[in-house]
């Protein structure tokens, strides 16, 4: 809509010029002062090349037929400025958005291939902690966001159900757990047993040894270990799935660690195969550079690792959806991990594994600390989410008495709220853990970008909007402002998916928001003789905040 397409098509075709539309594209400013119109040209570097004055070029130009486009243009100073035709922009755009609704801003560069996200992927019997929110959240938005740019996702919770740290937490159990008290609150007994474990293998470092060993017993299929792990991994799903629900996210498969189990064997073969496996001190290692030490592939006791599963996981899934593209969305403390476990891929002859990209993000922090869940510093997410609620509801109940559906609004809100918190800033920076600034229902935050959605309801409802855009408008500055931001959403799409930052959706909404929440103190829309064209833009604003929202796995309630 701005315009700059067309008027470097038009440029080149009138110079016949060598340069590519990009370059030609990337030549085109912005005038200075507004009266000299919307886009400029310097034709400075022509001069030589035409044996003409800058402005002998301009005037030249300026003089001939222009694209329907733009109004006018004009040489000044060996610039060629013109003038967009904005009635017509602004018709184009809104009626394409009013057409198209939810599927605009799509794209179709994905071309259908598929992109396997890793997300989410908690560890049994431990809370499921703020961390594994941003997992779940920023992996949730990326995958909704690749999915309009045109690929296909596979949205893949991979639980961390196998590891030492379940035979340390068997171990655990055998010495102190009580039966009762697990099955009445298993997560958080199974933490408490865990933390126990830690605290006293401090003073006993034979525990640890202890521990180990029922890790083996269970990778051996030992029926007590066995029993045990899988009572541990049914309650904390269960669990899960109550959080995943209050935050509406799906998976497409929750094939975790343990899955694994019966294909490792084939990868340590291989690895084996092609000579690649070396042992030191006992354990089984691949060398991958001097850069960067070892994976570890088996321990002395031959208990299997972390890599030993990723490896087998990244191959099953190539296999499995044969991916362009994998996510893996964990945090950035992994980036040793992921970059081991990719270059042993290479090493055995999977040039795919080049497009495995590890999408890390920072903390959360409380009180500038990293939670840990061994020293029992950790915040449940279920605790924020129902707190969220709660205050959502409150307020709702204030500002709103009669509302039906209270409920399920509350939920809306109090849940938004948590995801946009986590959204709204890059993916990279860590968070400060904070349950007052995360509800706030004002300022930046997600029930602001909400209201504004219900906000719009309420005018095309009160308005009688037929969904039409008049044939006549008359666009005044104002509106042109907050136009241009909607224009802008297709470009912020595109961005979102590039730079793997869900923060340039909630950054852009936020915007969005305000530019409109000013055009809407000071202008009248309903009951004015602009009243159809303007509850058009209004329309159009709910549709690209919704969309926006439902990007971010935020959604919009009708009324709060
Ligand atoms: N369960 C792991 C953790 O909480 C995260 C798993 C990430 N995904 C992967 N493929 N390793 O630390």
């Amino acid at each position: 809509m701005n315009g700059k397409k067309q008027f470097a098509i038009f440029l080149k075709n009138k110079l016949v010029d060598e340069r590519s539309l990009d370059q030609i594209e990337k030549l085109i400013e912005k005038p200075k002062q507004i009266h000299q119109g919307d886009l400029a040209f310097p034709c400075f570097q022509l001069a030589k090349i035409l044996k003409k004055s800058p402005n002998e070029i301009a005037s030249e130009l300026a003089t001939g037929t222009i694209p329907d486009q733009f109004e006018k243009a004009e040489a000044a100073g060996g610039y060629l400025n013109v003038f967009l035709n904005k009635k017509r922009a602004v018709l184009e755009l809104l009626t394409k958005i009013l057409q198209d609704k939810e599927n605009y801003a799509d794209h179709d560069f994905g071309n259908e291939k598929t992109i396997v996200f890793d997300l989410s992927s908690p560890n049994i019997a431990k809370p499921f902690s703020m961390g594994h929110l941003r997992s779940t959240v920023i992996g949730s938005s990326l995958a909704s966001i690749s999915e309009k740019c045109g690929y296909k996702t596979e949205r893949i919770n991979y639980i961390g159900d196998w590891g030492t740290q379940f035979g340390k937490l068997i171990c655990a159990y055998l010495k102190w757990g009580e039966e009762d008290k697990v099955r009445a609150n298993p997560i958080e007994e199974l933490t408490k047993l865990y933390v126990r474990f830690h605290e006293e293998a401090e003073n006993d470092p034979s525990l640890n040894d202890e521990g180990r060993m029922w890790f083996k017993k269970l990778e051996d299929h030992d029926p007590q270990a066995t029993e045990l792990w899988i009572w541990f991994k049914d309650a904390s799903l269960k669990a899960f799935q109550k959080i995943y629900e209050l935050l509406d996210v799906q998976f497409d498969s929750y094939n975790g660690e343990s899955f694994f189990n019966d294909k490792m064997e084939e990868t340590v073969v291989e690895l084996q195969r092609k000579n690649l496996l070396e042992t030191s001190e006992g354990a089984q290692i691949v060398r991958i550079g001097d850069d960067i030490p070892p994976c570890l592939i088996k321990k002395t006791d031959g208990a299997t690792l972390y890599a030993t599963r990723d490896l087998t996981a990244a191959i099953y899934r190539k296999n499995t959806y044969s991916f362009d593209q994998a996510f893996y969305v964990v945090g950035h403390e992994q980036s040793l991990h992921f970059e081991q476990v990719k270059r042993v891929l290479k090493k055995l002859g999977h040039d795919w594994a080049d497009n495995m990209h590890h999408v890390p993000f920072g903390l959360i922090l409380q009180d500038g600390k990293k939670m840990s869940t061994r020293k029992g510093r950790t915040v449940l997410l279920e605790t924020v989410l129902i707190e969220a609620i709660q205050l959502a509801e409150q307020n709702i109940r204030e500002k709103n008495p009669e509302l039906k559906e209270l409920k399920t609004v509350a939920q809306q809100v109090g849940v938004g709220a948590v995801i946009f918190h986590d959204l709204k800033n890059e993916k990279g920076n860590d968070v400060e853990f904070s349950l007052e600034q995360m509800l706030r229902f004002e300022g930046d935050t997600g029930p602001y970008v909400q209201y504004t959605a219900t906000r719009i309801q309420t005018l095309l409802n009160k308005g009688n909007f037929d969904g039409e855009l008049p044939q006549e408008i008359s666009i005044e500055e104002e509106s042109w402002d907050l136009i241009s931001v909607l224009n802008d959403f297709p470009a912020m799409v595109e961005q979102a998916f590039k730079r793997k930052e869900p923060s340039v959706i909630s950054k852009y909404l936020l915007k969005l928001s305000h530019k409109f929440n000013q055009y809407y103190a000071n202008n009248k829309i309903l009951n004015s003789p602009e009243t159809s064209e303007r509850l058009a833009l209004c329309a159009s604003v709910q549709i690209v905040v919704k969309e926006g929202l439902r990007l971010l796995g935020i959604q919009t309630p009708n009324r709060m």
